[in-house]
């Protein structure tokens, strides 16, 4: 299982080192435009392999995408990262351009593989991904619910004050400030419905923390997170590479599901190992249901902004 991570910044880097810890990819490349500082950052990672015990070979490169040949599964962080402030939505004119021509060097490269996509606007990224390689839309993954459903439990716990493996929870809709969809109505804490444990107003308090998740880490760090992003591409990644069949919350080009088309917005879906395996609808309550509808109108409205 060889996998590629375009972008050795941050998420890049805590990417390739998650998914080398969990152990089950036999190669990762970690691949950046900064000449030597992929090759520094594989160099460090390989030197904790010893006292994580991992047996994964990360390689760093710098722009030679020759070396990402035969990559079954590809990801790309790569592009500027929202400054305090910043909506996701602003750093789309930087990078498109990025994403777009990252894509094609990845598939000229390894025609075959999965892509994950991590870069910001990330919904509009993802459907931008599509309309450069065509690739079936089971191979194109937009990584943003994942990351925003573990940021979900952590709020629930939080409130709830247990601990997080005790709640269950899923934020689907779009990748942004406004657009996330967490679905306070289906979490639960050990399958008992969260309300039962707070009020109405508690839980309308985790789900504005929720959605405003990056922007909060950005403000306290200066820069986006790159934690729990790096931890959530991991685990999409070992969703694929094992076969798990496992169930997230990922952006997907919609055909119809959800009432929606022509788009990438976050929707439960089952990963395996041919990426996206099936899209799964279920029965929203009114408020969500209105709720996905105006983040897709806004998802849509960004990818109006592309250059196509
Ligand atoms: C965040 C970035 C990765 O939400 O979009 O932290």
């Amino acid at each position: 299982m060889k996998v590629t991570v375009v972008g050795a910044g941050a998420v890049g880097a805590s990417c390739a080192e998650y998914i080398a810890i969990k152990n089950f990819a036999s190669e990762v490349v970690l691949l950046d435009i900064k000449e030597g500082f992929a090759e520094g950052k594989a160099m460090d990672l390989m030197q904790t392999a010893s006292l994580n015990g991992f047996d994964t070979k990360i390689t760093g490169v710098t722009n030679d995408y020759s070396k990402t040949a035969d990559s079954d599964i590809c990801v790309i962080t790569s592009g500027i990262p929202r400054k305090p402030g910043m909506t996701r939505e602003e750093l789309i004119g930087i990078n498109a351009g990025i994403v777009k021509s990252v894509s094609s060097s990845l598939i000229e490269q390894s025609p075959n593989t999965i892509i994950i996509v991590v870069s910001n606007p990330m919904d509009t990224m993802t459907y931008l991904v599509h309309k450069t390689t065509d690739l079936p839309k089971n191979r194109i993954i937009g990584m943003g619910g994942a990351l925003d459903s573990a940021r979900f439990k952590y709020r629930l716990a939080e409130a709830l004050e247990c601990p997080i493996s005790d709640v269950d929870g899923m934020v689907i809709g779009g990748h942004s400030d406004k657009g996330m969809v967490p679905l306070t109505s289906h979490a639960t804490r050990n399958s008992i419905k969260v309300s039962e444990f707070i009020s109405e107003e508690r839980l309308n308090q985790v789900k504005e923390d929720t959605k405003v998740g990056g922007a909060t880490l950005t403000k306290l760090l200066g820069t986006s997170a790159w934690y729990a992003p790096g931890a959530a591409v991991s685990g999409l990644v070992q969703a694929i590479a094992c076969d798990q069949k496992k169930m997230f919350p990922c952006s997907t080009l919609l055909d119809g599901e959800y009432g929606l088309n022509d788009l990438c917005i976050g929707v439960p879906v089952i990963l395996g190992r041919n990426g996206i395996e099936k899209v799964v609808e279920i029965e929203l309550s009114d408020a969500e249901k209105a709720h996905m509808k105006e983040s897709a109108e806004g998802v849509s409205k960004t990818n109006g902004l592309l250059e196509l």
